[in-house]
């Protein structure tokens, strides 16, 4: 009797949700999270949470466990090796002299080289490489500057997703068979934005180019070399490993760093990380609702010392506050700042998410970190930016681009351009234009988060999601943007004009022969 009804459910169950091959059982996920920066990790905490809260089983191996972690969420820390936070001490940016990308190529590939190493000889690693092959439904990692654990996800054998907490990198695009088109897209390593003169644009051309190229010809051996010294000698090169990438989830919006052709296995989940409002501490409201003529905020995020400034730039800053009405809130990790003026409150940490959305925030002084960009485009706030390393002067270029932000080099810092910085973005068109970046940002056909955990699912139930892998992947780049046909129409133009040209020669020189042998 009972029969009928289950069988009439399971029936409209399955007719439900045809998509899914496994409607509802929880998902197995691995997380492997080997670089120390905990301003990369905020972009990939959320996902994992998220699928744990969905009930999904998730692994997380990484230098951050979580300290309340929910249910289903299991962490895997590594431990030992230096973390990147609160470490960037602002003297190495006094001397800028050849603080290029090509400098920091080859840092990251350092760091690259470490994590890979410390994560394969970690106890961490070992315990996930006990579970048998096929055991994780999906493996979540970063891809940033090594691909070491494409190395790890081929010994497991389950399908792989990539994140990453900034742009892409040069030698993300190949292994999605996304167009590197460098007319328009700004190289991770450059500070520029979609709009590039033709200088901008040729030193745009050449490093992506060479960035890519060093990327497969130094760092990927580095990483094959360490992944076959572990897991054995007939392992792929993780350069080949690499273009088995199922998704690309890349911290990214159109509305900030503008559109680009994207294929539709790379995702931009940009601003993924903001949470809803948590309300301020009551004295901090207080200040901020207060605060008659708006207010500035200086934060230069987790990895830079304010008080390594030196006292120069530092006696800038606080003369120029000095002489403004608006009440300044620098984040300011030591106890006291001498010649601290009344209208500048200092603060050790601060919920800056919810500051940047108070009403009265009129600029934000930033370092343009992503997260912080992230969060001025969501709460619609100018900026002043100071962007130091990394992606931070591309993110800078684009908050210029898209007029809601001032760029205030670092070496330039006074109490006259913090004051003529500040003076301009507090200007109403900056105020305008933030506000429709604002919009386009929050506003999406479903929430970051949302779309995170439907592709996920997706290409767990897929197993791997072929379908959305495009043949482009596997084409050398020659074939891919076309140039043998460019050379086989060269050529047939060149026979062709070239055949005219002698045919026309020979009538003209024989008819000219004549001409001399009648004379
Ligand atoms: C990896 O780390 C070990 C021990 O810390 C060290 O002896 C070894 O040289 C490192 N290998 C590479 C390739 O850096
Ligand atoms: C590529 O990924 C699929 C799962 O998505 C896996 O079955 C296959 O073995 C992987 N290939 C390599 C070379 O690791
Ligand atoms: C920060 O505080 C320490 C000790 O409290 C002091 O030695 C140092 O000079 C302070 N730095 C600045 C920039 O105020």
């Amino acid at each position: 009797m009972l029969l009928v009804p289950t069988i009439v459910c399971v029936l409209v169950l399955g007719l439900a949700s045809p998509v899914e091959i496994e409607a509802g059982s929880p998902l197995k996920v691995l997380g492997l999270f080997p670089h120390p920066g905990v301003s990369h990790f905020h972009f990939f905490y959320p996902i994992m949470r998220g699928l744990a809260e969905a009930g999904h089983d998730v692994s997380v191996v990484s230098h951050f466990p979580d300290k309340n972690p929910v249910a289903h969420y299991k962490d895997f820390p590594l431990s030992g090796i230096e973390k990147l936070t609160n470490t960037v001490d602002l003297k190495m940016f006094e001397k800028r002299t050849f603080y290029n990308h090509f400098v920091e190529f080859f840092l990251l590939h350092d760091w690259g080289k470490e994590a890979c190493n410390f994560t394969l000889r970690s106890d961490a690693l070992q315990q996930i490489l006990k579970r048998k092959q096929g055991y994780f439904d999906v493996i979540i990692m970063e891809q940033f500057n090594t691909d070491c654990m494409m190395g790890v996800a081929h010994q497991l054998q389950a399908p792989v997703i990539a994140l990453s907490s900034c742009v892409m990198m040069p030698w993300h695009y190949e292994r999605m068979g996304a167009p590197i088109i460098p007319s328009y897209i700004p190289a991770l390593f450059m500070a520029q934005s979609q709009d590039m003169d033709f200088g901008g644009r040729l030193a745009n051309w050449f490093s992506f180019h060479a960035l890519n190229w060093m990327y497969k010809l130094i760092s990927t051996p580095v990483a094959d070399a360490m992944v076959q010294y572990k897991f054995g000698h007939d392992v792929p090169s993780v350069g080949e490993l690499a273009k088995n990438t199922s998704l690309f989830f890349v911290n990214q919006h159109f509305s900030l760093s503008g559109p680009k052709p994207l294929p539709p296995n790379v995702i931009e989940l940009g601003g993924i990380h903001i949470q809803k409002a948590k309300g301020l501490p009551a004295d901090l409201q207080r200040l901020l609702d207060n605060a008659e003529h708006g207010v500035i905020l200086i934060s230069w995020g987790s990895m830079i010392r304010a008080n390594s400034l030196t006292t120069a730039k530092r006696d800038g800053i606080v003369r120029a506050a000095a002489r403004l009405k608006q009440l300044v809130i620098w984040k300011w990790e030591n106890d006291t700042l001498p010649n601290k003026p009344d209208n500048m409150h200092i603060m050790k940490w601060l919920p800056q998410r919810d500051i940047l959305c108070h009403p009265n925030v009129k600029v934000f002084m930033t370092h343009a970190g992503l997260m912080g960009s992230s969060e001025a485009a969501y709460c619609g706030v100018p900026v002043v930016a100071t962007p130091m390393y990394g992606d931070q002067f591309l993110n800078a270029a684009a908050l210029v681009q898209r007029g809601m932000g001032t760029l205030l080099n670092f070496e330039d810092i006074s109490e006259n351009t913090v004051m003529r910085a500040l003076k301009k973005t507090l200007d109403k068109s900056f105020a305008d234009a933030a506000r429709t970046v604002s919009y386009s940002f929050k506003h999406r056909p479903q929430q970051a988060l949302q779309s995170a955990l439907w592709w996920v699912e997706h290409v767990a139930n897929t197993g791997g999601a072929p379908l959305l892998k495009p043949s482009a992947v596997e084409m050398s780049r020659f074939v891919y943007y076309s140039l043998d046909c460019y050379v086989v129409v060269g050529l047939l133009l060149t026979i062709i004009i070239g055949s005219w040209i002698s045919l026309i020669q020979r009538i003209c020189g024989s008819s000219s022969s004549k001409k001399t042998k009648k004379d």
